[in-house]
């Protein structure tokens, strides 16, 4: 077989993270010939350096705040040490296990699985090494990177989360720099691990994306966990000096530590692909699309943390799969961005979806609101969380927003999708039995008290 009819197909995709690996592992299903192209391990920041590494380690220090508390379950136990090294193995094993899954996904599906380093070289085809892969539709899915700020190197004791992955010990010291989802996230682990923590966030709050009652109970949280938090407090720079690094802010207030942790966000991952020369727009790094997530190009496609919006796995998987669809003649329908649910993994937990109750406002003027408090909860009274439920809704319209900070909350966010998603009211919501005793049932509770008819609610 020449080259020329071997490398031609129906879908080439850039990049094998969440985005480009649900595209081709789709496409595939759909009978289309697809090859995936990826530089360095199938599944990408997701699997390798984000979501699956960084929530074992926090499920490894919810083991350890579980183990330090447990005499007041009446459980007597010791806590020692975190055994850093082991806590690596763990982590690195469910990612093992999980790469070895997708790998086998992507063999199954027949997909042309290509290693090395792709570069976009005209509309329709993707260089890599010697070869060129042309297809009928080319989908960019190259992610994104760990930032850091102008004269800020990460080296040494100064680090992003890819390298605080790798970490072999625990330092005595942490300044987390950035208050945003990775920043809670590591200050959380990092505190549970027994480290001292602070963060420093330039906004006036921690997880500044979030309703302001979820930040507020989060610094709460924070404080009672004896987390140092500056919010409203701008880096201004970093030394590192034998085995301290200074951090200094806009204040001229300094703080000392052992290592700082870099969160300022993640950048997309577009430059010297080859994007702009075969004319796709590129806008501040990331590759702009219409809602059918089509480029200025056509035939080029883009998914995931390069298409500006929310950065998260998830929808990347759904933006992938709806390319495969839309290539296929399936005609999926558009993807509603506001319903995609967020979970943050710092103890307590943060889960949301739709409109906070400022956007809300914006948006819909007249709103109502209820926080139903987890003390009345018996599930989060056993675990021992404080923590809260709190629906949006239009005046006597639909559900429209939930915000949820507590122990575990994350595993709510499920219900409260199809509710935002399916336009409830809280009255359709309140007809449904929640199962007692569970921390589901606090959705359930609050969409009683927003009926007008509260259970376990005090006020
Ligand atoms: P982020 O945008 O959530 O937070 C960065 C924070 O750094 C912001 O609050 C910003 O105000 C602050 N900052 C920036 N410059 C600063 C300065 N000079 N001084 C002080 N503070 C400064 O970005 P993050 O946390 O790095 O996460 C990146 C992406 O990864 C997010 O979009 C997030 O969605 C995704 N992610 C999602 C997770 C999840 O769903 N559980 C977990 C981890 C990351």
């Amino acid at each position: 077989m020449s080259a020329t009819t071997a490398d031609d197909f129906d879908v080439v995709i850039l990049g094998g993270g969440s985005g480009g690996y649900a595209c081709a592992l789709r496409s595939a299903e759909l009978g289309l010939r697809v090859a995936l192209v990826e530089k360095a391990e199938l599944g990408g920041t997701c699997l390798h350096r984000g979501c699956i590494p960084t929530k074992a380690l926090l499920h490894a220090a919810e083991v350890a705040d579980t183990a330090r508390e447990s005499e007041k379950f009446g459980v007597r136990t010791t806590f020692e040490s975190i055994d850093m090294a082991q806590v690596m193995a763990y982590k690195s094993g469910v990612v093992a296990r999980l790469h070895k899954g997708l790998q086998g996904l992507v063999t199954a599906a027949k997909i042309e699985y290509v290693t090395g380093e792709g570069r976009l070289d005209g509309p329709r085809t993707v260089a890599v090494g010697d070869r060129r892969l042309t297809g009928r539709h080319v989908v960019l899915a190259t992610g994104s990177y760990a930032r850091t700020l102008p004269g800020l190197d990460i080296g040494g004791r100064i680090m992003t989360s890819d390298e605080a992955l790798r970490l072999d010990h625990v330092p005595a010291r942490v300044v987390v720099l950035g208050g945003g989802v990775i920043g809670v996230e590591f200050a959380s682990v990092f505190r549970s691990f027994g480290a001292e923590v602070t963060v420093v966030e330039a906004l006036p709050r921690l997880v500044a994306a979030e309703d302001e009652a979820v930040s507020k109970q989060l610094e709460r949280a924070f404080r009672r966990r004896k987390i140092g938090v500056r919010t409203g407090a701008p880096f201004a720079a970093a030394t590192q000096d034998g085995d301290v690094v200074t951090v200094r802010l806009e204040s001229g207030d300094t703080i000392e530590a052992d290592l700082l942790l870099v969160a300022v966000g993640r950048g997309p991952s577009t430059a010297g692909l080859g994007y702009e020369e075969a004319g796709v727009v590129v806008e501040r790094g990331f590759v702009p699309t219409d809602e059918r997530l089509n480029t200025n190009v056509a035939g080029v496609r883009a998914v995931g943390d390069i298409v500006p919006g929310l950065q998260l796995a998830h929808r990347g998987f759904a933006q992938g799969i709806f390319v495969a669809e839309d290539i296929a003649g399936l005609s999926p329908a558009v993807i509603d961005e506001v319903t995609i649910p967020r979970v943050t993994y710092c103890d307590p937990e943060i889960a949301s979806v739709g409109l906070t109750e400022a956007q809300a406002r914006d948006r819909h003027g007249e709103v109502a609101t209820y926080e139903y408090n987890l003390g009345g909860n018996g599930k989060s009274q056993i675990l021992g969380t404080q923590g809260f439920v709190k629906v949006v809704r239009r005046a006597d319209g639909p559900v429209v927003g939930i915000h949820m900070v507590g122990a575990r909350m994350g595993e709510q966010v499920g219900e409260a999708q199809l509710i935002v998603g399916w336009d409830a009211f809280p009255e359709d919501v309140a007809a449904f039995v929640h199962a007692h005793p569970t921390q589901n049932e606090s959705l359930g509770e609050a969409h009683l008290a927003l009926a007008g008819k509260p259970l376990h609610a005090h006020s």
